[in-house]
């Protein structure tokens, strides 16, 4: 049975909570870079639903495996063992060097257990004052009480009244403030090596090396949260290191399924010995569908050479869309890393999304006048030159209607 948008949205806003603003489009289908719309119409997929296809769509490796699994055990709970936690652990913590790992179903999951695992760590150190944080503006964490406490925008936070605290934020622009921040009661710093949501904006190397300064004058412990950064969408594993950072705990979420719901927390040496069983749990959390398909993830990135293909068409896309700024005055900046890509214009992005969809492409807006791009991981240069010159007609279509950007 064919099934109509106007079909869809009428029995979504009968039945569906409405938190999300969807744009007008039914995805039925994928294969590789590619959705299709249930009218066989076909999608550049430059956004991979937030960073999260990694392999892109419909995978057969990864589809293979997870039908293998589903037809063996898909879920036992944390009560037992199962064959592929500590394997799927043993990888991610081989990858960042961190200590442990602990899984849950998502990047706001990841964020929240860090947090939590951060004040048992000052708890059982015996200073249990050590309850605050410090984030900084711009910051997003995810919605649950403790990762929307450590996300800036007030939009989120301001109708959910007490968040836990007390956080104070940092403006990255001003990394001499950060000192005057930490105090005797700070359990962490949590920060994004590049911030994702907040328009790819990477930390600086004077923001990183106060980071640096504070932390091992104060102990105080940092979170970097890679929850959008880490695995493989910079062109490293994590984009922590390549700032110079040492975290005591990572979040990970998103490209880690590939689309199969997720996350984990690492854990350095410094802080497990703190963590008791019992201190946190989730009932999904690393069962044997998520460790299987993080496993695969895992083996494509490292053993297989995506890291390499990430970094190749990673500096591609980056030549291609510093030439479109300089044909495009509406660009102001382009920004990000690797496959983590963002052109900041100078006003709203949204017609510019609007109308690369219409001409099958899938971008996103982000921090309003952002353009932003986080394509599957597989994507191939031939793919990129498409979007982009794409993207290029977009721009054309587009800038009668849209400011000029004055380049120096
Ligand atoms: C840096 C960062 N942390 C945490 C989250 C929350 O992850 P999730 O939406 O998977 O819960 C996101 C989501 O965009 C993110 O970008």
């Amino acid at each position: 049975m064919k099934v109509t948008l106007d079909d869809i949205k009428a029995r979504e806003s009968q039945h569906v909570l409405q938190t999300y603003r969807r744009q007008p489009v039914v995805f039925v289908r994928g294969q590789g870079s590619f959705l299709y719309d249930g009218e066989g119409r076909e999608y550049l997929d430059l956004i991979s639903g937030i960073g999260v296809t990694s392999l892109g769509h419909a995978h057969p490796g990864l589809a293979a495996v997870i039908a293998d699994q589903a037809s063996t055990l898909l879920h036992v709970s944390n009560l037992y063992y199962h064959p592929f936690q500590a394997e799927a652990a043993a990888r991610l913590t081989q990858l960042s060097g961190l200590a442990r790992a602990f899984f849950c179903n998502s990047g706001t999951e990841a964020v929240e257990a860090c947090l939590k695992f951060s004040r048992r760590y000052w708890y059982t150190q015996g200073s249990p004052e050590r309850q605050s944080f410090v984030a900084v503006e711009g910051a997003f964490a995810g919605r649950t009480m403790g990762a929307l406490s450590v996300t800036s925008d007030p939009h989120y936070r301001d109708p959910f009244g007490t968040l836990i605290g007390p956080v104070t934020f940092v403006d990255p622009q001003k990394p001499e403030t950060l000192a005057a921040a930490v105090n005797e009661r700070t359990a962490a710093i949590i920060a994004e090596p590049i911030q994702g949501e907040g328009g790819i904006r990477p930390m600086s190397p004077a923001f990183a090396q106060a980071i640096n300064d504070v932390c091992s004058r104060t102990g105080t412990l940092l979170i970097a949260d890679e929850v959008q950064s880490g695995l493989g969408r910079t062109g490293h594993p994590f984009y922590a290191p390549v700032l110079g950072l040492r975290p005591d705990l990572v979040s990970v979420g998103k490209a880690l399924g590939s689309g199969v719901p997720v996350g984990a927390a690492l854990v350095s040496e410094r802080v497990i010995s703190t963590i008791s069983p019992g201190d946190h749990g989730t009932t999904y959390g690393g069962n044997l569908l998520a460790c299987r398909s993080a496993i695969f993830f895992l083996e494509q990135l490292i053993d297989k050479g995506l890291l390499d293909h990430v970094k190749t068409v990673g500096d591609h896309f980056e030549r291609r869309l510093r030439a479109l700024a300089l044909q495009h005055p509406a660009i102001v900046e382009v920004r990000g890393v690797g496959l983590m890509r963002a052109l900041q214009m100078a006003s709203d992005a949204m017609p510019i999304v609007d109308e690369a969809r219409s001409r099958g492409l899938l971008v996103n807006r982000t921090d309003e006048k952002v353009v932003r791009m986080l394509p599957p991981l597989t994507i191939s240069a031939a793919e990129i030159d498409r979007a982009v010159d794409i993207l290029g007609e977009v721009l054309g279509a587009v800038s009668a209607s849209m400011p000029q950007a004055v380049h120096a």
